[in-house]
């Protein structure tokens, strides 16, 4: 996720620039830049940082601009420093660009950039190779040499490019990343999301895969990649500028949850060999003498994080057959764990600079041990500080409640589950095959989770839930860490007070609080445990406690002993708790709504814990 701005007209071009790439801020605020078009050049600023400090680095308003491109960074390749900062400039500072995506063929086209053409880099990005292309193909119609560029890569893009001999043109392409065209009075923007667009302009026209676009002050033409001219409808904006931020949605926190299948296909992207159907990881540089040697893992986290890791270790457990032992991070220094050299920690962190797990990974590389980081910010204190980094591609997550980061830190845990236990020779071939194409059928299933029909049946079900202020969460196996989730989740926003048990234990003590009514949310994705569960069930219904089942299609006996049930696709036991956290998210917020209660910025909260 990335924020681009472009905009060709009579009216002073920084301001607007400014403006937009503030409104797209949410995309991304690790840098940002500029690209501004005057007397026959290309002026460039960039900063490291939010687009506050690159509104500091443009204070000489002494040449008049009315063209330029700007861009709002969220880290991909390369970490996030002035020189990575978007626009990227040509060898001879006539174009520049700017790109949302990832090009999936930089290193084979910066080599022979490099070597065959003589490019010169200044950058780590993968973006950069776009710009070098375009200047190789160049041949006075800049238009002409982004088709040929865009021609020879694979990945995703949104992009628009300027270049200074072609005073007041903006060229656009796009590929699976969002590109909309502002039309205006004597004046066009382009943008990657409306918020940028609504201050000038609610006509607009969407630009689809496999589209290009030239856009002066006078028109707009768009065109396929033969250069034929399409006729798109003008699209009209209803919304207002708030709505408009959250992509149309009441909340972040819900414009999050429904991002998930995009999210995680984001993050197993490229983790799945097309070809072989194997897990790639060759990110990481673990040598297989490390991995087939290892004699335990530790997985350290806090929060939503911590409850990812307790579903990692099971998972690794099960299927790669290496013991795992999972702490809060703000209790693991303190316990003096038994820490040595064979052994590897995994720290999870969405934010990547949570104060407790750095502590905790600090500690561990004190004592020797490699240190694996799952975490969603490129360039975080923990993504510096660790040996190895696997990125979860979640795009920022704004709402303090974590959600979407998740789901995809799960799916970095099963892909190093099975990467680590094909390495070690510990699975079957006919499981792997079937974990890998379950992971890659998950998007689907996560999206007909999150079907209309499905929000109006949690949307329901929490006008009951939300007049209590005390509820239970119950499961068993690998239902039990997404249990904790929702109770967490639904205390975190809703201020309902929440426990999480696992479903055997509730006879132990918990049980004496089931009174009539009280709400009980029970998850059954298990089959082996599915019975069990539902004797436990039964011990709650006996008390009068109101249970609301999540399971899975098959499970047909759980609808009869149940007040209400919720019914997830077809998965794979193991997989299952990607689908099953779901609902209780949606629980969580529509719990909020109906108590009306801060749902982005829960009280006493913040989005990144910087202190211990
Ligand atoms: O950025 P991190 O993943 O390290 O954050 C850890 C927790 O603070 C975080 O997951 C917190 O529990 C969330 N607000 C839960 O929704």
């Amino acid at each position: 996720m990335c924020g681009i701005v472009g905009y060709t007209g009579p009216k002073e071009a920084r301001a607007i620039l400014i403006d937009g790439l503030k409104k797209l801020e949410y995309r991304g605020y690790d840098s940002a830049g500029v690209a501004l078009q005057h007397d026959g050049l290309l002026e460039i600023h960039k900063a490291a940082g939010s687009v506050a400090d690159l509104e500091k680095t443009l204070v000489d308003n002494s040449n008049a601009v009315n063209v330029g491109i700007g861009h709002t960074r969220w880290a991909t390749h390369g970490r996030p420093t002035d020189e990575n900062a978007h626009p990227h400039c040509s060898c001879c500072k006539e174009i520049a660009l700017v790109h949302n995506g990832i090009i999936e063929n930089h290193q084979t086209l910066r080599k022979w950039l490099a070597e065959e053409a003589d490019h010169k880099f200044s950058s780590e990005t993968d973006t950069e190779v776009l710009v070098h292309l375009i200047e190789e193909y160049y041949e006075g119609d800049l238009l002409e040499s982004v088709r040929k560029a865009v021609a020879r890569i694979e990945g995703s893009f949104a992009l628009v490019v300027v270049s200074s001999r072609e005073p007041g043109r903006l060229v656009c392409a796009r590929q699976d990343s969002p590109l909309i065209i502002g039309l205006g009075d004597g004046e066009n923007l382009v943008a990657s999301d409306i918020p940028a667009l609504l201050a000038h302009t609610r006509k607009t026209k969407v630009l689809e895969d496999g589209d290009f676009a030239s856009i002066t002050s006078e028109g707009v033409e768009i065109s396929d990649a033969e250069g034929k001219l399409l006729d798109k409808e003008i699209f009209e904006i209803t919304w207002d500028i708030e709505a408009a931020e959250k992509g149309g949605y009441d909340h972040f926190m819900l414009k999050e949850i429904m991002e998930q299948p995009a999210a995680v296909k984001e993050t197993l992207r490229q983790r799945i060999d097309t070809a072989s159907g194997k897990v790639n990881l060759s990110e990481l540089n673990f040598t297989t003498e490390e991995l087939t040697s290892l004699e335990k893992i530790h997985i350290v986290a806090c929060g939503t994080a911590y409850h990812a890791g307790i579903l990692g270790k099971a998972v690794i457990e099960k299927i790669a057959k290496v013991s795992v032992e999972v702490d809060v991070a703000s209790e693991f220094r303190y316990r003096e764990p038994l820490l040595t050299e064979n052994q590897l920690l995994i720290v999870i962190s969405q934010s990547g600079e949570t104060a407790d797990t750095l502590a905790a990974l600090r500690l561990a590389r004190q004592k020797g041990l490699k240190v694996l980081a799952i975490t969603n910010v490129v360039g975080s204190s923990v993504s510096r500080e660790a040996d190895e980094v696997f990125y979860t591609w979640a795009g920022p997550e704004i709402a303090v409640a974590s959600t979407k980061a998740y789901l995809t830190q799960l799916i970095a845990l099963y892909l190093f589950a099975l990467y680590l236990a094909e390495t070690r020779g510990r699975i079957d071939s006919a499981v792997y095959d079937e974990l890998v194409s379950g992971l890659k059928a998950l998007p689907g299933h996560i999206k007909t989770v999150l079907s209309e029909e499905n929000l109006a049946k949690l949307h329901t079900y929490c006008d009951h839930l939300s007049r209590w202020d005390s509820a239970f969460f119950v499961g068993r196996n690998l239902d039990y860490p997404v249990a904790m989730e929702g109770a967490l989740k639904l205390k975190e926003i809703s201020y309902i007070h929440a426990e999480a048990y696992a479903a055997g234990e509730l006879k132990h003590g918990p049980l004496a609080l089931i009174v009539e009514g009280i709400p009980v949310i029970a998850l059954i994705t298990q089959k082996a445990v599915s019975d069990k569960t539902l004797s436990n069930i039964q011990e709650v219904n006996a008390r009068g406690g109101a249970v609301f089942a999540i399971t899975r299609e098959g499970f047909d006996e759980i609808a009869s002993q149940v007040e209400s049930v919720f019914y997830l696709p077809p998965a794979n036991d193991i997989l299952a708790p990607v689908l099953s956290v779901v609902p209780t998210q949606l629980i969580a917020y529509y719990a909020a709504l109906a108590r009306g209660s801060s749902v982005d910025k829960p009280r006493n909260l913040a989005k990144s814990v910087t202190v211990e």
